[in-house]
């Protein structure tokens, strides 16, 4: 990993205050309401660890397993590697994601969700590249805005790597 330089973009304390505003948020959006929190793997496992801590009701967790797009080019399609466990018909979803870059695994994913008949999607992701963005999805609730660049941390990878990074950094590849 020599020939990649990190550089911080988004501290550990900004990160913990923003989780908590959005747990408050989601409270006061979801008390009393028949919800299930969903992890959208692998990269918003650590978000979705502190973001849920942070919600004050009560609430069923679930993970979702998404394959990344078949050769360089998105297909426009996802596909699920691991499902649900649980049936959604009827219930409020919170789908948490760790990124959303053209908005293609989102937009996608919402469209399959929606068949099987929840009350409502409710999306949250850490991070938003707007100037990124392919479609005109738009998530409900946003951590931090940031410019089309990569970036790793906070459960986030770079060929697997530098998830455990406390902080969000933006990678410089020196090659
Ligand atoms: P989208 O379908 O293009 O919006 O891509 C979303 C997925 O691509 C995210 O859930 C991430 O897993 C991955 N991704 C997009 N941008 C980055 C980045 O800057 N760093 C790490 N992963 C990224
Ligand atoms: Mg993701």
């Amino acid at each position: 990993m020599e020939h990649i330089k990190l550089s911080q973009l988004i501290s550990e304390d900004d990160i913990k205050e923003r989780v908590i505003e959005l747990g408050k948020t989601l409270t006061k959006e979801f008390q009393g309401k028949d919800l299930v929190c969903v992890c959208v793997l692998n990269g918003s496992f650590m978000f979705f660890a502190d973001l849920i801590r942070e919600i004050d009701c009560d609430f069923a967790c679930d993970f979702l397993g998404l394959s990344s797009y078949s050769g360089s080019q998105s297909t426009g399609e996802v596909k699920v590697t691991l499902d649900l466990s649980q049936n959604i018909k009827g219930k409020h979803v919170v789908l948490v994601e760790d990124i959303i870059d053209t908005g293609t695994t989102m937009a996608s994913l919402l469209q399959l969700l929606n068949t099987r008949s929840p009350e409502s999607i409710t999306t949250v992701s850490l991070l938003h590249k707007p100037e990124a963005q392919k479609n005109d999805f738009k998530p409900d609730h946003i951590g931090f805005t940031i410019k089309d660049e990569f970036v790793v941390g906070y459960g986030l990878d770079y060929n697997q790597y530098f998830r455990t990074l406390p902080y969000i950094a933006q990678v410089k590849n020196l090659n």
